[in-house]
């Protein structure tokens, strides 16, 4: 039976290379809700739409087909996988992804995939709200310090200029946002296993959540 393992946590906690990992290592998918939640945005921004409820913001929501096929995401059948990973997209997908008709609007896309079988899905509330039901979820998370460090590697890594105090104060700017939004917060969900990353390599991290998806399966929890 298809099953669902959620990780939340805040951005820079290593979730989305542990959720990909685990996912291939389980022979199951992988869904980056982030990467959804990125592209909408820069649709959003694009069309002029201000980061505010509005007529025009629930006018222009039913329009956006946002699609995923592996790695590659499209937004109204362009190609966006690159520009989601900009800085002006972290800024832009943190902004729209507090108003409750964006979260509404991708409430569907991200339950739909379960049909697809199961899945790792990675994001903000997808133990929380998206799929409060999962029989087994974890919260991700580490210091902003830790964090910021991470982001800077991946960035050199992509080629990209890096500046480790300014990308430490979006991190930081980014945790406030998004903990205290009114729709959705980032909060660890009921009955998650908290894993601090700040000292663990990824490989660490991997076999712990691994260990839990073991146990879960010998105790029936969850099923292949
Ligand atoms: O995980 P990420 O950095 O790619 O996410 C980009 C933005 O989207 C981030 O500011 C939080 C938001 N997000 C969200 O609100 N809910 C999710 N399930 C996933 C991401």
């Amino acid at each position: 039976m298809a099953y669902v393992i959620t990780i939340d946590g805040p951005a820079g906690a290593g979730k989305s290379s542990v959720a990909k990992r685990l996912a291939q290592l389980l022979g199951i998918h992988y869904l980056d809700t982030g990467a959804i939640y990125r592209a909408i945005a820069l649709v959003l921004a694009e069309a002029g739409i201000r980061p505010e409820e509005s007529e025009s913001l629930k006018k222009a929501l039913p329009d956006i087909k946002i699609e995923l096929r592996g790695e590659t995401v499209l937004a109204n059948g362009d190609d966006v996988s690159r520009e989601i990973r900009t800085p002006k997209a972290d800024r832009l997908s943190s902004v729209y992804s507090a108003l409750p008709s964006v979260r509404q609007a991708l409430l569907g896309l991200q339950r739909d995939q379960e049909k697809y079988g199961s899945l790792v899905v990675e994001g903000r509330d997808e133990g929380s709200v998206v799929f409060p039901k999962a029989p087994l979820k974890f919260f991700l998370t580490a210091t902003p310090e830790a964090r910021a460090r991470r982001r800077c590697l991946e960035r050199e890594r992509r080629g990209e200029p890096v500046d480790y105090g300014e990308v430490l104060a979006s991190i930081r700017e980014r945790d406030t946002a998004d903990s205290s939004r009114d729709v959705s917060p980032l909060v660890q969900p009921e009955g998650a296993v908290r894993v601090d990353t700040s000292d663990m390599t990824e490989d660490e991290v991997v076999e712990l959540l691994l260990n839990h998806v073991r146990e879960a399966l010998s105790r029936g929890e969850i099923t292949e």
